[in-house]
């Protein structure tokens, strides 16, 4: 027997300079913080605050990237809401999409043991509800490390959590959705859309 694995999935993987990110780790750790339901997150976002616009610069320059790879038929990709997360230990995040986005991402400002892990239903338990697999695990799971200056650009339909955090650190990102923006579809296949940038 061949297994052969068929249709795989793309995420976008950039790299902030190491520097920069520990700037970014002490500004981040001051922060005042919201008691999310397993860890927190930032209580202002952070695209409103002037502090973080030269990051707003580069997280565009990498969505504008992402855009002319995956050919999308729209004239920007802007971020719409960032905000920080703080992992304490013991912490985790359970699994969720991004609502109201498109595109979103992930900043890791330090190396942590705890990880990303994304999960896609596979097709081999799709459709019916039959329970056909030990404990119904129908996902498919992907690790992805947490590594200082890591960005992740991902659909913001991917469900995703975050691991216990198991480190005596904090484990701090920095997190966006991004919408299109402009001219989006073709109008010779009756699906043209002008959308204002969001903000
Ligand atoms: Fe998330």
């Amino acid at each position: 027997m061949k297994k052969k694995l068929i249709l795989p999935e793309v995420i976008f993987e950039f790299q902030l300079d190491e520097n920069i990110c520990t700037t970014l780790l002490e500004d981040v750790s001051k922060l005042e913080w919201t008691p999310n339901q397993h860890n927190f997150y930032s209580k202002n976002s952070l695209n409103k605050d002037p502090t973080y616009d030269f990051l707003h610069e580069w997280f565009h320059e990498c969505l504008q990237a992402v855009k002319n790879d995956l050919q999308m038929q729209c004239e920007e990709l802007n971020v719409v809401l960032s905000w920080a997360t703080k992992t304490e230990n013991g912490q985790f995040h359970n699994s969720h999409t991004h609502r109201n986005s498109v595109v979103s991402g992930i900043l890791y400002l330090q190396d942590n043991m705890s990880h990303t892990w994304f999960s896609r239903a596979h097709m081999w338990g799709k459709g019916h509800n039959l329970s056909l697999f030990p404990n119904d695990e129908t996902e498919m799971q992907h690790e992805e490390e947490t590594s200082k200056g890591k960005l992740l650009i991902f659909p913001s339909m991917l469900p995703h959590r975050v691991s216990c955090n198991s480190d005596d650190d904090a484990r701090y990102t920095i997190a966006f959705n991004a919408f299109p923006s402009g001219q989006l579809g073709d109008y010779s296949c009756l699906n043209s859309l002008h959308l204002k940038k969001m903000t």
